[in-house]
């Protein structure tokens, strides 16, 4: 226990002056945590006067006790001033300091990208989805049946052979990877009332080389469309109208004489592509024709009273011409880069 301490004015402003100046001085609760031990608490010069009250005698002790008591009430105010000014202070830097951006992009994968033939497969089905046609898709595992006989192809023709198809075991159940999305002209017929106006993208298969201008595994865009009245004119208008909206209004289509056995007649459709980047010429895009007879037999219609137009298109090939991609090889190596050059239209 220290000294008692005679109770004089000057020691107690002292007193004072001393804690106003370390409350003042204090930038931070730990330092204010040190004032508090030296100016205020037990065994301060401040506690020190005010234990000595009850040694001043009894006729002075009302204005002792006064004296002492206002002082320690200016320190307490201080102090509590400058706790909640340094307690605010503390809290807001560590708001700053912990603050989470939650609009901020994670940084630890780069973004991604859509695949161009997506794209352009969206592209195309939606200038056809703008007529008023619905999508379709089919297996791409696909049986023999859809793919070739109701198709109206031989037991055997040439496509059917070992060297075109993927046959997958066992082979008595008759599956193939199917080589192109004609399946599907039959799938949406079968499905669906009639009239059927579809469109259906979708991935096909064929043991061909993997190069340049060959991929075994690549996209076809099927179209579909029969009805009362149909005549080779509709598909003429509709082909026309597509590669408009797609390669601008010189764009045109040309219809040359060919074989499917699932259309007759039947056309090779060639694209006259005003824009082509080596000067406008004819292009080679894809096949169609009025739907086969025997095709709509398969699929339950009666053909005297119904008729109906297909056409498919490779879409590898059209991103070639149409965007200018020299190597099918980049379209399915799968190089993100490749396709962040497109952006998200093409
Ligand atoms: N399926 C044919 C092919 O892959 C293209 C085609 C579709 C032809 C529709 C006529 C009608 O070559």
């Amino acid at each position: 226990m220290s000294e008692p301490t005679e109770i004089t004015e000057a020691a107690v402003e002292a007193a004072v002056a001393a804690a106003l100046a370390a409350i003042d001085a204090a930038a931070d609760s730990a330092a204010l945590k040190v004032v508090r031990s030296e100016h205020t608490a037990e065994g301060s010069p401040l506690a020190r006067l005010n234990a000595s009250l009850r040694n001043v005698p009894n006729d002075q002790k009302a204005a002792a006790g006064k004296l002492v008591g206002q002082a320690r009430g200016r320190v307490n105010q201080a102090f509590a001033a400058k706790e909640e000014q340094i307690q605010a202070a503390e809290d807001a830097a560590r708001l700053a300091a912990e603050a989470v951006d939650v609009t901020a992009l994670p940084t630890r994968w780069t973004p991604g990208a859509r695949h161009p033939l997506s794209l352009l497969q969206e592209r195309i089905a939606d200038v056809f989805v703008g007529m008023g046609w619905e999508l379709a898709e089919g297996p791409e595992l696909e049986s023999e049946w859809y793919n070739f006989d109701a198709l109206n192809f031989d037991e055997d023709h040439p496509a059917r052979a070992m060297q075109d198809t993927f046959f997958v075991e066992p082979t008595n159940a008759h599956m193939v990877m199917r080589t192109h999305t004609s399946p599907v002209q039959l799938r949406a017929l079968l499905g669906n009332e009639l009239p059927v106006y579809r469109i259906a993208p979708g991935r096909v298969f064929r043991t061909d080389e993997f190069d340049a201008t060959h991929l075994p595994v690549f996209h076809q865009t099927e179209g579909i469309a029969v009805d009362k009245g149909l005549t080779m004119a509709h598909l003429r208008g509709t082909l026309d109208h597509f590669v408009k909206t797609l390669f601008g209004d010189d764009a045109k289509v040309r219809l040359r004489p060919n074989y499917f056995p699932f259309t007759e007649p039947s056309a090779e459709l060639d694209l006259w592509h005003p824009t082509f980047k080596g000067g406008a010429r004819w292009i080679e895009w894809g096949g169609c024709g009025m739907v086969n007879p025997n095709v709509l037999r398969s699929a339950g219609i009666d053909p005297d009273v119904y008729s109906g137009f297909a056409f498919g298109m490779g879409v590898e090939r059209a991103l070639m011409f149409r965007n200018d991609v020299k190597d099918m090889r980049d379209m399915a190596e799968g190089d993100v880069r490749f396709s962040q050059q497109f952006g998200m239209v093409v």
